[in-house]
């Protein structure tokens, strides 16, 4: 469906590979290239399941409407399996594709990356393999959630340094419609189903597709945020009866929220470092495509307009580990990247994990067009914490100045829970106070929240600040 320009078949062992410059013996930060075999992108491509399903179908089903959806998280529809169709049905359409891309008909290995496997056992990609034409191939899968892509990456990477195989086919591929439950209103407006895939060949850290830094992690502690309860040995071993809702994903929308921001943002910044880049050097931000206010939040934590990021969110919603190769395979068949570009993949997802990787983009286009880039600013230095609060709604919420005032409401400036979420975010990160999701509530007027900050401040014997007890409410 989605499917760049086709490559010859070389061998990735013998062949020079078509280097950018194969006498410069530096990578694309002018440092002495690594000794070991480099992974290369040389083939991607898309696939998404034919049934779309749009907003406005959803809400004949579920109590929501277009409007609630494309605020919140900017998706106008999505992708789903027919009955009877399963993850690897998806995964072989693009692992098949980013073959033909790549001009090869045999690799080493194959990773699904993947949550929503055929079965709990066996592994989903020793199938794909095998519908491919891969048998004999090594092939297992990746788990990690939405970082599942970026992981395997990283493990293509380091199956190709260790010279355990030349060439990986990775396939991020996922059904979300078969997990999350359909009456679930907040979680069944963001999923979509699909599969991305790319061929990776071993080369040299110069050469144009090379993935040469990775930054990878995890929190265990917030393992529920994002977890599917039942099914696992967990509950097995526990035995007693299980709840339909245990069977189904389940998400902490608000928490998950915020680490997604915290831990993208920190993980592209990590990765930026190793490679020696900075936020001016690098032509394309792809996200994980989890939800679009997410994104601009993240793109905006790192200096950048929502503009640099590539997103296709709103025709494919999250996808999961599939969601960066298809952006990736969109974005190519679309022309928005060019060979040569410096790009930055970033992905967060349950576990928690996270995980980020950097990249020059390989010719797999004729042509592109070159992202706009401008560093934003923060706010400027603020006398008072209600000016401070006005300068984060301001720059978060585009109100009617009049309304703006200290007696306002949050509900009354139309502020929605997301919103709310960024502010407490904001807060905490300018400020440096803790503020729950439940103390930000609709009712709160400006004032009050003013003096929930000041008592805060005072509370950690601010001296943070251009903040302190001095400053209360204007007017
Ligand atoms: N349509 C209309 N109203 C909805 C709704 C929907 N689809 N889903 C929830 N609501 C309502 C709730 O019932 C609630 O109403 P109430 O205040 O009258 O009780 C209100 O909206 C807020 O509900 P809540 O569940 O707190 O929603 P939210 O503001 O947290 O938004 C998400 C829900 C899922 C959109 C949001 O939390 C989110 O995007 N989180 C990040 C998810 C994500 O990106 N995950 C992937 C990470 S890999």
């Amino acid at each position: 469906m989605l499917s760049p320009n086709s490559r010859t078949d070389q061998n990735p062992l013998t062949d020079p590979t078509d280097p950018t410059d194969p006498t410069d013996p530096t990578d694309s930060a002018g440092r002495p290239e690594a000794s070991h075999p480099v992974a290369v992108i040389c083939g991607l491509a898309g696939w998404l399941p034919p049934r779309v399903v749009t907003n406005e179908e959803l809400s004949q089903r579920l109590d929501t409407t277009d409007a609630w959806i494309r605020t919140r998280t900017g998706i106008g529809r999505r992708h789903f399996v027919d009955p009877g169709q399963a993850t690897s049905d998806l995964a072989v359409e693009a692992g098949r594709r980013a073959l033909e891309s790549a001009g090869l008909a045999t690799v080493d290995a194959v990773i699904v990356a993947t949550t929503t496997p055929d079965h709990s056992c066996p592994a989903t990609a020793p199938v794909v393999a095998g519908r491919l034409g891969l048998t004999g191939a090594a092939a297992f899968d990746v788990s990690a959630v939405c970082t599942g892509f970026v992981y395997g990456l990283a493990s293509a990477a380091g199956l190709i340094a260790a010279g355990v195989a030349g060439r990986v086919l990775l396939i991020g591929a996922d059904t979300y419609s078969t997990i999350v439950d359909p009456d679930d209103r907040a979680n069944a407006i963001i999923f979509g189903d699909g599969a991305g895939a790319v061929v990776l060949r071993a080369g040299r850290a110069g050469e144009l597709g090379a993935v040469t830094h990775f930054d990878l992690g995890s929190d265990g502690a917030g393992e529920e945020l994002i977890m599917v309860a039942a099914g696992g040995s967990r509950q097995r071993s526990a035995g007693g009866a299980v709840t339909r809702a245990d069977q189904h994903f389940a998400m902490r929308g608000k928490e998950v929220y915020r680490h997604a921001v915290t831990r993208m943002a920190g993980s592209a910044r990590a990765v930026l470092e190793r490679a020696d880049w900075k936020i001016e050097d690098f032509d394309h931000f792809v996200p994980h495509q989890a939800n679009l206010r997410i994104l601009h939040s993240v793109a905006d934590e790192l200096g950048l307009p929502g503009t640099a990021c590539v997103t296709n969110i709103e025709s494919v919603g999250n996808t999961g580990a599939a969601s960066i190769p298809l952006a990736l395979a969109d974005a190519a068949a679309r022309q928005t990247v060019q060979p040569g570009q410096r790009v930055l993949l970033t992905a967060f997802g349950g576990g928690l994990t996270w995980g980020s990787c950097v990249l020059r983009w390989p010719d797999l286009t004729a042509s592109g067009t070159r992202g706009n880039r401008k560093t934003t600013e923060e706010t400027a230095e603020m006398s008072t914490t209600y000016e401070q609060l006005v300068a984060i709604i301001a720059k978060l919420h585009d109100a009617d100045p009049e309304l703006v005032r200290p007696e306002a409401s949050f509900a009354e400036l139309d502020v929605d829970s997301l919103t709310m979420v960024e502010i407490s975010m904001r807060l905490e990160r300018d400020l440096g106070i803790e503020v729950a999701d439940n103390e930000l509530r609709g009712d709160l007027t400006l004032d009050e929240t003013v003096r929930l900050i000041d008592d805060k401040l005072e509370a950690v014997g601010s001296s943070a600040g251009s903040a302190s007890s001095t400053h209360r409410t204007k007017g």
